[in-house]
């Protein structure tokens, strides 16, 4: 029996030797480990082994089996590794290819010139309020001292929702809204950038939906050299120190006085161009001390406080900014256009 192990063994071995692939190898253990194997057969045939010969057989024919498990277990080792390493190869990931860039979005540059005034004022100490695009007509006329019939609201040809309700015309309504929050309390000094609509005819420099930024200052002793002092050191710091403003007498029906603000072009520094049609100026906004009647009906004295308010087109001075000769070209959403301000 021992022999015949051993002559087991040899043979095993030799065809383990000469084996080509994994399937000759599967083959191989059931051949030989395998439950009808040949070396099963021995084991089982033990028990007619006398009692001397038993553990001598039982030891050698661990031994074969062992010597066969041993060879098999390396070739399929070495097949694993094998198949390990032709499947990184296949995968292999060259990472320093250069990668495919994403198309990059950008602020819009009207968000960035909002942003922009919005730090300059935060550095004054204001603070940003908000008031609802689709307004009542209380607070976009009425209460800024625009009764109806009042022929001044000719100026801003308005969408109409219902009677009351309408599209904002302008952003000054949350200098009433911000008054009646504050109620009566003061200062105030906040400025409200937003959207507003007008039934104006679109062109190079009209929009009939364009961006205002408000603001409201009410304080004791708030006087016309506030407001000027106020809209030199903003206009200085936005467009450089060396810009000059000029205040033109005005009409809105909420501020008394009113004035329009040009600054010097920023073009040609107000020698005269193209861009400030040779005049060195560009209007910018509209302002003045708040109508004392606004002041009332806001809920504050208008013996005891007063104050200043503006109403700046966003537009505009981002044309003067950037150079830019169409309103339109804010809205068209051409991406050669907005791809010009992905790095500014
Ligand atoms: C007003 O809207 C006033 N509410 C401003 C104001 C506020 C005055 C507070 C006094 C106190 P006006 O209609 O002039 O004023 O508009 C203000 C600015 O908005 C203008 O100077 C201009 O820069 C811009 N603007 C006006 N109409 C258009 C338009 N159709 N498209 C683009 N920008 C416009």
């Amino acid at each position: 029996m021992k022999e015949r192990l051993l002559t087991l063994k040899e043979e095993a071995l030799r065809e383990l030797a000469q084996v080509e692939n994994q399937q000759q190898l599967a083959d191989l253990r059931i051949k030989y480990l395998g439950k009808k194997g040949p070396l099963t057969e021995i084991l089982r045939g033990m028990g007619a082994l006398s009692a001397e010969e038993r553990p001598v057989i039982g030891q050698v024919a661990n031994e074969v089996r062992g010597a066969i498990e041993e060879v098999i277990e390396a070739k399929q080792a070495a097949y694993n590794e094998a198949e390990t390493n032709a499947r990184l190869a296949a995968e292999r990931i060259d990472v320093t290819l250069p990668g495919r860039p994403a198309a990059r979005g950008a602020v819009h540059p009207i968000s960035k010139v909002i942003e922009e005034i919005e730090d300059i004022f935060i550095g004054m100490g204001y603070t940003v309020a908000e008031g609802p695009e689709v307004e009542q007509d209380y607070y976009n006329f009425e209460a800024l001292n625009l009764p109806k019939n009042h022929p001044a609201r000719d100026m801003q040809d308005s969408f109409y929702i219902t009677d009351e309700i309408l599209m904002r015309t302008q952003t000054s309504p949350v200098q009433v809204r911000t008054m009646e929050k504050m109620k009566g309390h003061a200062p105030v000094k906040i400025i409200c950038p937003g959207k507003v609509y007008r039934r104006d005819d679109d062109d190079a420099t009209h929009s009939h939906m364009f961006t205002q930024i408000e603001g409201l200052v009410i304080d004791r002793n708030i006087r016309m050299s506030d407001l000027k002092g106020t809209l030199l050191q903003f206009v200085r710091e936005l467009f450089g120190s060396n810009t000059q403003i000029r205040l033109r007498p005005s009409f809105f029906p909420f501020t008394e006085p009113s004035v329009e603000v040009d600054v010097t072009c920023a073009m040609c520094g107000g020698s005269g161009c193209r861009v400030c049609k040779q005049t060195g100026w560009l209007e910018i906004l509209g302002a003045g001390m708040v109508h004392p009647r606004v002041l009332e009906m806001g809920g504050y004295d208008p013996e005891e406080y007063s104050g200043f308010a503006f109403g700046l087109g966003v537009e505009r001075v981002a044309m003067l900014k950037y150079d830019i000769e169409d309103i339109r070209h804010f809205y068209t959403n051409d991406l050669r256009f907005l791809k010009q301000f992905v790095h500014l």
